[in-house]
């Protein structure tokens, strides 16, 4: 076949650059470089007991993890530096269970490399499909091998085997959904707000007054006595409100501004798509942004969605201010707060 004519061809005053070969000629392997441990058997030794002691890291924390899942406090908080306030439980489980996979992902890799054959081996490609006598005589083997355990002449066997390789999982999915922890409802149905209790500023928990609330700024805020030493983080996490101050006359709703005081309005900070804090407000706008996926909030409308993934308004907390001038919850959430979920609608 000629290739005068191709257009990648050398061509007269072509530059030696320019050139294109017709075909490479195949390189083969680079040659073969020994490694320590194949030359030498003290390094091949230590080689072994770092694989090993990367096993032997893996052992411990799956044990520290078994040993951590039953006998630690679940609800043990404590200061993580460079993280601040953690739950103690969640974070031990999730540290020992990295060494575990870690521990056998490094000793395997290092095993690999230091000490399994590392020749390189070429395979010359072929045709993947088994020949047709290859195929069929796998067929007769199954055919051969139904027969002879009897199955297909004994429905008894064969429909009772059936249901016990179904159901043979059904006790590692129960214990999977089991230890996922309390259906959403009777979780974010209830929070630590109640009647009479006293709004605070979040982390310092100082009582605030409606007459520091000036317009356009805004409170992270929490039910007086939620503390972190008692109640545990999602409890504190499930009551977090966020507290704004609003010309009254801006307020479209009439229930929002019965729900608020003087124009002060206040809010369930998480999210209701997946329940990140909303955390972003815009005073100009009186839009609340959860920096998550982007939903907003518009404030003057009751919370209501006005562009994103959410799909119900941020519940309001019903506030009024009590003899000292200070703002109380008028009572708790009336609804759920949180991401919604199938059964919020029941
Ligand atoms: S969690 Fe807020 S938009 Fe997704």
């Amino acid at each position: 076949m000629s290739h005068g004519s191709h257009p990648l061809a050398r061509h007269e005053g072509d530059s030696h650059h320019d050139v294109v070969p017709d075909h490479f000629e195949n390189p083969g392997h680079p040659p073969h470089v020994l490694r320590w441990a194949d030359v030498d058997p003290a390094a091949a030794r230590r080689a072994e007991r770092q694989v090993a002691g990367f096993f032997l890291l893996s052992i411990i924390g799956t044990l520290a993890f078994i040993v951590a899942y039953f006998w630690m406090d679940q609800d043990a908080v404590g200061t993580v530096p460079g993280i601040g306030a953690q739950n103690l439980y969640h974070l031990v489980l999730g540290v020992t269970m990295a060494l575990s996979l870690l521990g056998i992902g490094l000793g395997v890799v290092h095993w690999s490399k230091t000490l399994m054959d590392d020749h390189e081996v070429t395979e010359e490609r072929h045709v993947l499909a088994s020949d047709a006598e290859t195929r069929r005589g796998f067929g007769d083997t199954i055919a051969e091998g139904l027969e002879s355990s009897q199955i297909m002449r004994r429905p008894l066997i064969k429909y009772t085997l059936g249901g016990a390789l179904g159901l043979f999982a059904l006790p590692l999915g129960i214990q999977l959904v089991g230890s996922m922890g309390p259906l959403p409802r009777n979780d974010l149905e209830e929070t630590f707000w109640d009647k009479g209790m006293r709004l605070v500023t979040d982390p310092d928990g100082i009582p605030i007054k409606a007459a520091d609330v000036s317009k356009g700024s805004v409170f992270h805020v929490l039910p007086e006595g939620i503390n972190e030493a008692e109640h545990p983080l999602d409890e504190k996490a499930k009551a977090s409100v966020l507290l704004m101050r609003l010309n009254p006359d801006d307020i479209q709703s009439d229930k929002q501004r019965e729900w608020g005081y003087e124009g002060i309005v206040a809010y369930s900070k998480i999210c209701t798509h997946v329940g990140c804090p909303v955390a972003l407000y815009e005073q100009q706008t009186h839009h609340l942004l959860c920096p998550c996926h982007q939903s907003t909030f518009d404030v003057t409308q009751d919370c209501k969605v006005i562009f994103g993934p959410a799909k119900r308004p941020l519940p309001q907390l019903k506030i009024s201010v009590d003899e000292e001038g200070y703002l109380t919850a008028d009572q708790g959430f009336t609804e759920p707060v949180g991401p919604s979920y199938w059964e919020r609608e029941l």
